[in-house]
């Protein structure tokens, strides 16, 4: 389950929160969201989503007071735990306007749409250009979105961050999370090529000022996720976050429960073995042993 936190610049009593998800809107509304069930007027500013298996956004809002006053939507979180996947290309979150991006849908199935919620809190159905399960955008500044994939029989991706701007630089930065302990490498670019003498900034501040074009982070950790942005001879790019996949909790716990199984398995045989073939067991651990011996020496 995912908890999803809502809050309001200056908490005090007396704020009730609202919870919604984007659903695609055919009546062309200004926003498409759908008040969530038990999700209207909770007095908690928290709300769980239990074992969700669609990618789905969501977004809050506080209201107060008689007649009741309402904030504005919260910025949208995406959840997600997907079995497909969506893959950009070129692989960047930044993208100059009339830029050719295709997005590709990649799972069990053949049949995909792609879904793009934009910025002003719409959410698209379907791609004008899609071929196979490739979506083509030739890019305007309004293909800014949030993308994933839906397949007809309820197969869902992980949604991604795409944004389009009409002036140089432009920060090359992994679309998707970079996982723990690997490395990554960004950089600066214009319309025509990689730039080199470029300052890197992490989360507003300076990090790399030097002739390289390139920022190489050797093993990111938890704490490299942020935003970051370029600037190249006083012009900036805009700033794009990248995020950091954690590998330890579930990969790590996996790899020591089976080490931990195969343990007990091997001291289980091993003592079956000597039991019913008693004799023969010992001699035979007494060769292994005895060759091991050998091979250390
Ligand atoms: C998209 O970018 C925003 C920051 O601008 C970030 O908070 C969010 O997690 C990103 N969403 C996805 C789906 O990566
Ligand atoms: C970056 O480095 C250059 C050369 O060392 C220096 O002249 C410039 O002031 C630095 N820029 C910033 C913003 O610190
Ligand atoms: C950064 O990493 C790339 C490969 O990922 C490598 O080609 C490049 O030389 C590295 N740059 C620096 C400054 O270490």
């Amino acid at each position: 389950s995912v908890t999803l936190n809502c809050e309001v610049e200056h908490p005090s009593a007396g704020w009730s929160f609202y919870w919604y998800k984007a659903v695609p809107d055919l009546s062309e509304k200004s926003s498409s969201y759908e008040l969530l069930p038990d999700g209207s007027g909770t007095a908690q500013d928290s709300y769980i989503i239990h074992g969700q298996t669609h990618t789905a956004g969501y977004v809050c809002r506080a209201g107060r007071g008689d007649p009741e006053y309402h904030t504005d939507h919260s910025q949208p979180k995406f959840v997600w735990s997907a079995p497909a996947s969506l893959t950009v290309s070129p692989d960047r979150v930044q993208h100059f306007t009339s830029d050719s991006v295709s997005l590709t849908c990649e799972g069990n199935f053949i049949e995909w749409r792609v879904r793009k919620f934009s910025e002003d809190g719409q959410l698209y159905s379907d791609c004008r250009r899609m071929t196979g399960s490739t979506c083509n955008i030739y890019t305007s500044k309004s293909d800014t979105a949030v993308y994933w994939c839906e397949s007809g029989s309820g197969e869902f991706s992980n949604a991604v961050n795409i944004t389009v701007h009409d002036y140089d630089p432009i920060l090359v930065s992994p679309v998707h999370p970079v996982t723990e302990g690997t490395s990554v490498s960004l950089s600066c670019c214009s319309r025509e090529k990689i730039l080199s003498n470029v300052i890197f900034y992490y989360n507003n501040k300076i990090i790399q000022n030097d002739t390289w074009g390139e920022l190489n982070i050797s093993a990111v950790s938890k704490s490299d996720e942020g935003f970051y942005k370029c600037q190249y001879s006083g012009r900036e790019s805009a700033q794009s976050w990248m995020s950091v996949r954690a590998v330890f909790s579930s990969s790590f716990s996996v790899l020591m429960i089976s080490g931990l199984i195969f343990g007990i398995v091997f001291i289980f045989l091993v003592f079956l073995y000597k039991k019913v073939y008693r004799k023969k067991g010992e001699t035979l651990l007494f060769y292994s042993l005895k060759y091991l011996n050998k091979q250390h020496s």
